[in-house]
């Protein structure tokens, strides 16, 4: 299926992934989910708001059709600020509704890059009791490879550049594009 024009396509310098890319690496990470817990009665879907919001919304509906039920949990966390490098720092500015305290819960992540607000949210998610806790991932970037956070299921796997779409941003623009790509230089100068 060709991509549909948006208004974003002049900004874009070239395609990461595309739509129809990201809608078969979904189904194939659900059946992958699906099947590695086939025995537990339920997972509980934990997205990261809000770079994660269109991975959760297509990962769910393909795990409903393969998987266990699943229950669905949002959290914000703050690590980036308006630019395009990682501040480590991690905050919490919205918490989990319910108690995770045995459930098997699995983290939806747009991005792993240098996997600061993962390792942090890791241990965040054992220190409330969770029965286990598996991280699915749509892209990793190389540096995320060097630091040793458990990524079970990754996407996949693309160049160190700052990307925008499909959930990230950009100074909060370019989440509305259904694929993922890099900007032309000249966006920054604006
Ligand atoms: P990390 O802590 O460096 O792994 O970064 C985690 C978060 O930063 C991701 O969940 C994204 O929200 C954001 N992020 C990292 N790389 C990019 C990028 O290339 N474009 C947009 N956001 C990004």
């Amino acid at each position: 299926m060709a991509e549909l024009p948006g208004w974003y396509d002049n900004d874009i310098d070239r395609v990461i992934v595309s739509a129809d890319d990201i809608r078969a690496k979904t189904e194939e990470l659900a059946k992958q989910v699906a099947a590695d817990y086939a025995q537990a009665d339920s997972v509980l879907l934990v997205c990261v708001l809000k770079g994660a919001v269109m991975f959760m919304a297509d990962f769910a509906r393909a795990l409903g059709r393969f998987g266990p039920p699943a229950e669905l949990e949002f959290m914000a966390v703050s690590s980036y600020g308006q630019g395009t490098t990682s501040s480590g720092v991690v905050r919490i500015l919205k918490d989990l509704d319910r108690d995770i305290a045995g459930k098997h819960v699995i983290v939806v992540e747009d991005i792993v890059d240098s996997g600061l607000t993962l390792s942090w949210l890791l241990k965040y998610l054992q220190s409330r009791s969770a029965a286990s806790v598996d991280v699915v991932a749509l892209l990793r970037k190389p540096e995320a490879v060097k630091v040793t956070v458990p990524v079970k299921y990754v996407g996949f796997d693309i160049p160190s550049e700052f990307v925008v779409g499909y959930g990230l941003d950009y100074a909060e623009r370019y989440r509305d594009m259904p694929y993922v790509g890099v900007l032309k230089p000249e966006v920054y100068q604006r």
